[in-house]
């Protein structure tokens, strides 16, 4: 069984790893800024998924103030289907409650319609909204 706990330092190789795997990073997202990025805002937000003294699942879970957000939500391929995507959810959600956030939010990527299954799975639902970003900062592209 895993623990599921908050990041630390030592898990960034292991966090960037799990999102490569899970095919989650993007050229316009650099992952170890955006590590940088939670860590100086919101540390608390941040779990991962430990067996075995290896990072096997990741979330980020953050409140603004009016709603919960759940992002990069990724298993290491090698365990999926291992409810651990389950048990990072509730623990994230279950975060944002205690913190008092009234709905918890996420963005899907249209092409990734089994994660809609999945989180439909879960409990949640698809909300009649258009989704709209305007980029601040351009990353540099990773190779790493
Ligand atoms: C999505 C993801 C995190 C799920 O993690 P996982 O550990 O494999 O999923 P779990 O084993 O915890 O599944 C939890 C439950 O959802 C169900 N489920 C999983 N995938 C499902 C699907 N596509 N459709 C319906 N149900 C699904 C499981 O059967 C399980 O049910 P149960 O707990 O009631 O028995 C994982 O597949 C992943 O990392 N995908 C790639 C990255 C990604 O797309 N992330 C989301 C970005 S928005």
């Amino acid at each position: 069984m895993p623990t599921i706990r908050q990041y630390r330092p030592e898990d960034r190789q292991g966090v960037i790893e799990v999102w490569k795997n899970a095919g989650l990073i993007r050229p316009q997202n650099d992952p170890s800024r955006d590590i940088d990025r939670k860590l100086a805002y919101d540390p608390e937000g941040f779990l991962v998924a430990e067996e075995q003294g290896k990072v096997i699942g990741v979330v980020m879970a953050g409140y603004e103030g009016h709603r919960g957000w759940l992002q990069y939500l990724g298993v290491d391929p090698a365990h999926q289907g291992n409810r651990i995507g389950r048990q990072l959810v509730e623990a994230a959600v279950e975060l944002l409650r205690q913190r008092g956030a009234p709905k918890v939010n996420l963005q899907i990527r249209t092409t990734n319609a089994k994660v809609i299954a999945f989180y439909e799975h879960l409990g949640f639902r698809l909300d009649e909204v258009a989704s709209m970003g305007l980029r601040l900062v351009e990353d540099e592209i990773s190779t790493q």
